[in-house]
This record gives structure tokens, sequence and C-alpha cells, in this order.
């Protein structure tokens, strides 16, 4: 089955929780195990949560992009911020680094997401924003499963 879909809001805490749920019900149709769901929240709060929070400092007005395209039963997502931009996406990756820890940030928001995603990548440029780019395979829908 495939299937695509687009999400934008704007930039408030609140909205991770929308993003999240939104996310999980699209991805329903695929009969994921409650381990693929919840490494799939994991990684698209991380990603949304950074949107806001790093690229447009929680605004209320900026606008956060969420496209997701399920091709079988691999989805592939992208997650989108025209803000701040990152200065150096290597450093950024790197495990428990953060520009933020005054604000109790563990810096491993992308160690986590790579960990759960396939074929993570971010491009960003500073001042225009950032992609998070990602793809997750999901274990096929057997026959048995179906009929569940
Ligand atoms: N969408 C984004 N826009 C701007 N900067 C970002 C974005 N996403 C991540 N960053 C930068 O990368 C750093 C590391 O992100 P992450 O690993 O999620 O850790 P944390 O969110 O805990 O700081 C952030 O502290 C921030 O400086
Ligand atoms: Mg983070």
């Amino acid at each position: 089955m495939n299937n695509e879909m687009t999400l934008s809001f704007v930039a408030i805490e609140e909205n991770e929780a929308l993003a999240r749920m939104a996310m999980t019900c699209f991805i329903t149709p695929l009969d994921p195990t409650i381990e693929e769901i919840s490494e799939f929240k994991t990684i698209v709060s991380e990603a949304v949560t950074n949107a806001i929070l790093h690229g447009y400092e929680c605004d209320g007005t900026s606008i956060v992009t969420v496209h997701a395209l399920i091709e079988g039963n691999k989805i592939s997502m992208t997650v989108s911020d025209e803000g701040a931009g990152i200065f150096d996406v290597e450093q950024a990756m790197e495990p428990m680094f953060t520009t933020r820890p005054f604000m109790e940030r563990s810096g491993m928001g992308f160690t986590i997401m790579e960990s759960f995603a396939d074929n993570l990548s971010v491009e960003s440029v500073i001042g225009n924003g950032t992609v998070v780019k990602f793809e997750k395979t999901f274990s096929p829908v057997t026959e048995v499963s179906r009929m569940r």
C-alpha cells in the first residue's frame, strides 16, 4: 500500500504531540510492532522538537513541515524548518552535543534518531533552515497479523 501526506504547523511546543500522534496514525496500516511504534514516535518527537525549539525558538508563527511517504512497508520522511540552521552538522550530531545545556537538553536527540532510523541525513544552512530526512522499514505485514 502506498500513501503520502504533508503536515504543517506553527512552532509551539504543543505541536510536537500533534505531529507524533498524526504520524502514529499514518503508520497504523503497516501494522507496526509495539517496539516499532515506540522507535518511530521517538524519531518524530526528537526531530520535530528540534525544529520547534532550535529552529524557531518556539516563536508561535514560523512553520514546521513534516512530509511522509509510505511505499510498501517503508516510510520515508522529512522534517523541515526555515529557521536558524545548524552551524556545524557533524558536531551537532555527536552524542551529548547541545547548544542549550542550560535548558536541560541532553544533546542525545540526533544520536537517538540515528539509532532508530535508517539512512538519517541532515541538511542545514545557517539562517535558512534545516531538513532532517530518514527512512524506516517496518516488519512485513503477514496474513496472520492482518487477522488480529
Ligand atoms: N532544526 C534545528 N535547527 C537548528 N539547530 C538545530 C536543529 N536541530 C538540532 N539543532 C542543533 O543541534 C544540537 C543537537 O541536537 P540534539 O542532538 O537533538 O540535542 P538537543 O536537542 O538535546 O540539544 C542542538 O543543540 C542544536 O544546536
Ligand atoms: Mg533535540
